[in-house]
C-alpha cells in the first residue's frame, strides 16, 4: 500500500478485519518488519488518540518515530505557489516536503480543512503535495475531507459488537458550538457503505454530506424515525458540507441553542435494538451525548479509541510490507 486516504486502498474488508484481528492477537510478531524503519507523523493541527495510537502501532511493528508539530517550533509553512514570501512564513511546503520525505520511510500527515475555500479543501491540496513530493507512502491521519484511520477502527469495533450478520448503524448530527469538518462523518459513510451493515445518516436539513462519500446512503432527516431499530448509533457534528449551497461551506447553519434536541440522550436511545453507542473523541458531553449514554453500559468510545491502534498497525504493516 502506497496511499492510504479511501476504503478502497485497504482492499478487500473481510481480509483487513482479519488482518486486525491477527494484530489484535499478538501486536508484536512483526518487529522485523519495522527494523531500522522510520516513521515520520507531522502534525499541523492537535490530536491525542491518532498521535498515540499511531506511535504505538509504529513502535509495536520495531519502527523509529518521529512526530512533528508544525506549528510548535518548526518554521511557519507558506502553502501556495507564486506569494512573495514577505510575511511571517519562513518556508515554503515545496521545499519542507522533500526533506522530510529525506529522513522516513513512511509519512503520516494530519491537516484538518480551513474551510478558507471548499475547491482547496475537498481536492486535499496539501495531503496531495505530500503524496506527490515526499517520495514516500503516505496515510492521512484526518485531512481535509476523511479520517480513514478513524472509519477503519470503527468499521472493527462494529464487527467485534455486532448482534446480527448486518446490523443497522445510524450515524446522526448531533450539536456543537463551533463549526467542526466533515472528515469523520465522510469516511464513516464511505466504510459503512463498503461494509455490510444497513447504514442510515440523519442531520438537519442543509448538513448534507458530499455524494462522493455518501451516495447510495438512506438519509432521514427525521432523527427518531432513523434511530428505530438501530444496532450502533455513531454520533458526530458537522458544519455545512456545502453541497446545495456552497456559500455556507464550513458554517454552522443555526445557533446549536434551539438544536439541543438532536443531542443524543435516552430519549432517542430508547426506540433502539438497544444500540451500542459509537464516537470517535474528543467529544462535548451534553452538546453530542448525555453523561449517562456515554457512561453506559451500551457506550463502546473506550474500546473505539482502542482499536485506533489496531486499524494503524494494519495500514503501517501493510506499507512496510510494499516498501
Ligand atoms: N479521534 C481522533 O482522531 O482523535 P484525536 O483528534 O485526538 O487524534
Amino acid at each position: 500500500m502506497k496511499i492510504f486516504q479511501h476504503v478502497s486502498d485497504i482492499g478487500d474488508l473481510g481480509a483487513a478485519l482479519a488482518e486486525a484481528q491477527e494484530v489484535k492477537r499478538d501486536r508484536f510478531q512483526w518487529q522485523h518488519l519495522g527494523r531500522n524503519k522510520t516513521a515520520l507523523l507531522i502534525f499541523f493541527n492537535n490530536s491525542l488518540r491518532t498521535r498515540l495510537s499511531t506511535q504505538k502501532a509504529a513502535m509495536n511493528l520495531g519502527m523509529n518515530v518521529i512526530v512533528l508539530d508544525v506549528n510548535q517550533g518548526a518554521w511557519k509553512l507558506e502553502t501556495e505557489r507564486g506569494v512573495i514570501m514577505d510575511g511571517d512564513k519562513s518556508e515554503h511546503l515545496l521545499e519542507a516536503i522533500p526533506v522530510m520525505g529525506s529522513y522516513c520511510d513512511i509519512i503520516g500527515v494530519r491537516s484538518f480543512a480551513r474551510f478558507e475555500n471548499r475547491q482547496d479543501d475537498y481536492e486535499e491540496r496539501i495531503l496531495q503535495q505530500f503524496i506527490r513530493y515526499s517520495g514516500r507512502p503516505v496515510f492521512f491521519m484526518e485531512s481535509a475531507t476523511v479520517h480513514p484511520l478513524q472509519a477503519f477502527a470503527d468499521l472493527i469495533t462494529i464487527e467485534e459488537h455486532k448482534a446480527t450478520a448486518r446490523p443497522k448503524v445510524v450515524m446522526t448530527w448531533a450539536p456543537h458550538p463551533k463549526a467542526l469538518p466533515q472528515a469523520v462523518p465522510n469516511s464513516f459513510a464511505e466504510w459503512m457503505l463498503a461494509a455490510d451493515v444497513d447504514f442510515v445518516v440523519t442531520h438537519p436539513e442543509g448538513y448534507e454530506l458530499d455524494p462522493q462519500f455518501v451516495a447510495g446512503a438512506r438519509v432521514e432527516y427525521d432523527q427518531m424515525r432513523a434511530f428505530e431499530g438501530a444496532d450502533f448509533v455513531y454520533a458526530k457534528n458537522w458544519s455545512c458540507p456545502g453541497v446545495t449551497r456552497p456559500a455556507d461551506y464550513g458554517r454552522v447553519l443555526d445557533d446549536y441553542h434551539t438544536m439541543m434536541d438532536w443531542t443524543v440522550s435516552a430519549r432517542q436511545m430508547a426506540v433502539t435494538n438497544d444500540a451500542h453507542f459509537l464516537h470517535c473523541l474528543p467529544v462535548r458531553r451534553n452538546m453530542i451525548v448525555t453523561d449517562d449514554i456515554i457512561e453506559g453500559p451500551r457506550s463502546l468510545v473506550i474500546p473505539e479509541a482502542a482499536n485506533r491502534e489496531i486499524s494503524a498497525q494494519v495500514v503501517l504493516k501493510r506499507m512496510l510490507e510494499a516498501l
